[in-house]
């Protein structure tokens, strides 16, 4: 193999950097040059007006001073045109013109889709997982997802400070898409009383019975962790809860925000209740060294396959090892649901409610 590609997809996250540099680095050392595609699966298409906006030759100077950078200095995006035959085809004829002979797809799962319809074409990628979400079963880690958690909890704890001194409760909603890794992980690691996912069912009125119940026993302030998938495991019946109850009118089941549910939360415990969204700043900020490590590791050894002719797979992280899987198996694979109990078992004894 003389030339491969890199691409990153889907939603940043902080070490993609240090990985698109470990491909880059690891080729040159073997011969390999690496060509990186930009936004994705847009670059590999070329539809660009001028091509250096798709793609670009990079040498080992131009990946200098990344590894500690935060985002993806190739872009992101989702590429919903990738879902079509007619363009899968095309990206393979181009990756083929420009002498392009394996890709290295950086991203989460609908990167791995699109990585596992290039293979379906007979050509040769691996998956490096990229997903502050930590929501692939395959693997033990994803790159990201150590800063996402930093980040989350270093702005959790200021809000605990705000909290205490006002004998309030919060609510903090942080991302995860349907996967409650992030909010498990964030609400351990900030001492969270209560943890909100879209894995287990859940209902207002228990979660304010119990932020009724800690004040009652001393606690002067109390952090809920609602992950942002979480509105499809609630089995209250919203509109029910608010009929009637002028402090709760214009809440609704259909439109429910995490500010709805923190003023539900309020009016059924009594307690003073305010709601944060920590959003996209999970996603930004320089990687930990825990990501820059890992990115690291899985894009060296993304390479390294290439070059023995091992392709179709996504590389993962078993305990302390390298792995792969076909990239297929790794796609639909989902987090263990007895890692999930064990998650939120742990939360309940940890709380001291
Ligand atoms: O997959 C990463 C993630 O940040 C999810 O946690 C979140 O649901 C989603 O991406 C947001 O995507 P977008 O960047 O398209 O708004």
């Amino acid at each position: 193999m003389k030339r491969i590609g890199v691409l990153t997809s889907g939603g940043d996250a902080p070490g993609m950097n240090a990985a698109i540099r470990a491909v880059v680095r690891a080729g040159l050392s073997r011969g390999i040059s690496t060509i990186g595609f930009k936004r994705g699966f847009n670059g590999v298409l070329m539809r660009s007006s001028s091509n250096q906006d798709d793609f670009t030759v990079l040498t080992s100077r131009e990946v200098s001073g990344t590894v500690h950078r935060g985002g993806t200095f190739l872009m992101t995006a989702r590429c919903l045109d990738f879902l079509e035959k007619e363009n899968q085809i095309k990206a393979v004829e181009n990756m083929r013109s420009l002498g392009v002979e394996g890709l290295v797809c950086i991203g989460g799962n609908g990167t791995f889709h699109g990585a596992a319809s290039l293979k379906e074409l007979g050509f040769p990628v691996i998956g490096v997982p990229g997903t502050i979400d930590n929501d692939m079963g395959y693997t033990d880690y994803c790159i990201g997802f150590d800063t996402a958690i930093d980040t989350a909890i270093e702005n959790i704890d200021r809000i605990r400070d705000t909290c205490g001194s006002h004998e309030r409760a919060s609510l903090v909603t942080v991302m995860g898409r349907d996967c409650g890794e992030i909010a498990f992980h964030t609400g351990i690691a900030s001492g969270a009383e209560i943890v909100m996912v879209p894995e287990i069912p859940w209902s207002i009125e228990e979660v304010a019975e119990k932020v009724k119940w800690a004040a009652m026993n001393g606690k002067n302030t109390m952090i809920m962790i609602f992950a942002e998938g979480a509105g499809s495991s609630l089995t209250s019946d919203v509109d029910a809860i608010c009929e009637g109850n002028e402090s709760l009118s214009g809440i609704s089941g259909k439109y429910l925000t995490s500010s709805g549910i923190a003023r539900i939360i309020e009016v059924l415990s009594g307690q003073e209740v305010r709601a944060t969204v920590l959003g996209y700043t999970q996603r930004g900020g320089s990687p930990s060294a825990k990501d820059r490590v890992i990115a690291s590791r899985l894009g060296a050894y993304a390479v390294d396959l290439l070059a023995q002719e091992i392709s179709g797979v996504a590389v993962g992280l078993k305990g302390e090892d390298l792995i792969y899987v076909p990239v297929e198996e790794a796609m639909n694979s989902k987090i263990d649901p007895a890692a999930v109990s064990e998650m939120a078992s742990l939360i309940g004894t940890l709380a001291g409610i």
